[in-house]
């Protein structure tokens, strides 16, 4: 096999790719700084969504072999393509042998599975073996991994499949070329080394946890399968949007048990029907859910969809046409044990205590969470804003950062689009507005609507420093204005929240999308002592009701639930922990915030009766 790479047998540069002896030249991988060139495309995109809906599946959850790969020694020496041979076999290299490796759980952080690895950033290899017959009749096998943090190359016995930019969206390979009949061997290389050019860039304010660490799992689909399943209310019924994974025409079905059914004529792969019904809506208030199912041939998928209505009437946030108002707070996910993993327990116990909060949305920040969070949002009367990480100062002027948070975004929509609980889409946050910067939220705003003109969009946006007021350019591209502003924390006092909102007259719904204070759990003071609970109780009072007294301030997202690891944040307080939680990380001891915020919820931002 000819290699590629620049190969070197310890006195002279050989021509491209060759052995010497007939063995490996055991040097030939110290001097090929081209070792990832092989392996940037096939890219792994949204384009190659399966829609997963009551499909059957084979998990891979469990115990993989891992190893992590400082050095990127598995592209290098080309781990992949070898099985685990017994070590002492000549044709492979001396420093691998996967059979040998350390055991890691999928799904699973290296971050919080031993002490040593909890600041490893960097690469690293997860493999196992797993039993699969040759598809046939034209039937594909899909590899589905519900993410990996942040980019990730799959390899299938030997052959490289494909790489996935992005840390929190689900992607998909199809294996089929490369399955053999018996015993298949993957290799996982995730990679979590933060990038300037990446989505997000290498600066952020939460911690960088590394792994396969949501589902991952293998699908069976037939050579024309459902790629993407979108129902939704609209003014003349319910629209069934149907796209197929090749440019087929054919007809499909669609049931919506005990509402309605119907055909979907599919041109050239895609297809909408208008279904002339009007279903009981589903809100916080009514939690109708009904069971969908879609079928195209021998490929039938499901779902379990709530119908409601997300509109904007000038200053105003209408849910089915009633008056919305959003009492709100953010969440990261982080956990003490779980790292950036979420469970089913993990993501009841946060919604628990947004109920206890009274709040009626949880901004899920500043990346897709788990998608379990909307589903169970569906079921709890929840109502979520989901983004995707555009954080900060990212590579605005460079178009593969774009075409990487682009794709982010329709991985997103494509996992997110049949739950009712999410109503606003978020392109970014805190970014500073550049020209470059309006032209690339601008492209994701576009995107949002494209794939998704049923939700509303928005993006957390900066206040105009020199005027004091809400003037980002993007915002004339937004539904809902989000603003991140934290009088009585970075800034004293609450005099210039007062001022901005006296000064903006925007004409469309606001909302703050974040604000807060650090409290230390236990600490107690006068509530003009910072990092008390005292004190963060007053900021949380003060600022909800401030915010309440502007009427084109539908709600806030005070931020944030839980207190949560950064190495961004090293005070005496805080050693590694931002602590404007509500609740300290332990999930479990609430702060007086928490008894605050209820209270200002009870007073403001309450729907109509
Ligand atoms: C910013 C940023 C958050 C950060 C917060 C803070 O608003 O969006 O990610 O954690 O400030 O300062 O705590």
């Amino acid at each position: 096999m000819v290699r590629s790479g620049i190969i070197y047998d310890g006195e002279n540069l050989l021509s491209e790719g060759s052995y010497t002896q007939g063995i490996k030249d055991p040097y030939w991988h110290l001097h090929d700084e081209n070792f990832e060139t092989p392996y940037m495309t096939p890219r792994l995109t949204a384009e190659g969504s399966v829609f997963m809906g009551g499909r059957d599946v084979v998990s891979l959850n469990g115990d993989w072999c891992f190893a992590i790969d400082p050095m990127r020694e598995g592209l290098r020496q080309r781990w992949f393509e070898h099985d685990a041979q017994p070590i002492d076999d000549w044709s492979v290299p001396r420093d691998y042998d996967d059979g040998s490796w350390q055991k890691a759980p999928v799904p699973g952080c290296w971050t919080t599975e031993r002490d040593e690895w909890l600041r490893y950033e960097g690469a690293a290899w997860y493999s196992r073996s797993f039993e699969a017959a040759v598809p046939t009749d034209g039937d594909r096998l899909i590899l589905r991994i519900g993410a990996a943090n942040a980019q990730t190359r799959v390899f299938l016995n030997g052959a490289f499949c494909g790489l996935h930019l992005g840390g929190s969206t689900p992607f998909f390979c199809d294996l089929t070329p490369y399955i053999q009949s018996g015993e298949n061997l993957v290799m996982i290389e995730v990679d979590s080394t933060r990038r300037a050019d990446a989505v997000p860039m290498h600066h952020t304010d939460w911690f960088n946890h590394g792994g396969l660490y949501r589902d991952v799992e293998l699908v069976k689909v037939p050579a024309v399968h459902t790629s993407h399943l979108f129902v939704r209310l609209t003014d003349d019924g319910v629209a069934v949007d149907l796209t197929l994974s090749s440019d087929v025409d054919g007809t499909a079905e669609v049931d919506i048990a005990g509402l309605a059914k119907g055909k979907i004529e599919v041109r050239a792969g895609a297809g909408t029907t208008i279904l002339d019904c009007a279903p009981e809506l589903w809100s916080p208030d009514s939690l109708r859910l009904y069971d969908v199912t879609v079928t195209y041939g021998s490929d039938r998928v499901t779902d379990r969809v709530g119908f409601r209505r997300i509109e904007r009437r000038g200053r105003e946030l209408l849910l089915n046409g009633r008056t919305l108002q959003l009492r709100g707070i953010g969440m990261h996910e982080e956990d003490l044990d779980l790292g950036k993993c979420s469970d089913e327990v993990e993501i009841r116990r946060r919604f628990a205590h947004l109920k206890d909060l009274g709040a009626n949305v949880a901004r899920a920040a500043h990346y897709p969470h788990h998608e379990l969070v909307a589903r169970v949002a569906d079921e709890l009367g929840i109502l979520l804003w989901e983004e995707i990480p555009v954080y900060w100062a990212v590579a605005f002027d460079n178009p593969p950062t774009f075409e990487n948070a682009r794709n982010q975004l329709v991985e997103l929509i494509r996992r997110d689009a049949n739950r009712a609980s999410v109503i606003l889409w978020g392109v970014g946050n805190e970014n500073a507005d550049t020209d470059t910067r309006l032209d690339f939220m601008r492209g994701l705003v576009e995107a949002a609507r494209a794939e998704d003109p049923s939700r509303l969009v928005t993006a957390a946006c900066l206040i105009n420093r020199e005027t004091f007021r809400i003037e980002d350019r993007l915002a004339d591209y937004l539904d809902v204005i989000g603003l991140n502003q934290y009088f009585g924390w970075y800034e004293p006092g609450f005099e210039g929240l007062k001022r901005l909102l006296q000064n903006s007259d925007p004409d469309r719904p606001v909302v703050i999308s974040e604000t807060g204070a650090d409290a230390v759990a236990g600490m107690h003071g006068p509530d003009t002592q910072l990092f008390t609970e005292e004190y963060q109780a007053k900021v949380l009072t003060r600022q909800v009701e401030i915010a309440a007294r502007a009427d084109y301030v539908v709600g806030t997202f005070i931020w944030l639930l839980y207190d949560f690891r950064t190495d961004r944040r090293q005070t005496k307080h805080q050693r590694g922990w931002n602590l404007k939680g509500v609740v300290a990380a332990d999930k479990t001891t609430r702060k007086l915030g928490f008894v605050a915020l209820a209270r200002a919820y009870q007073r403001h931002f309450r729907d109509a009766d």
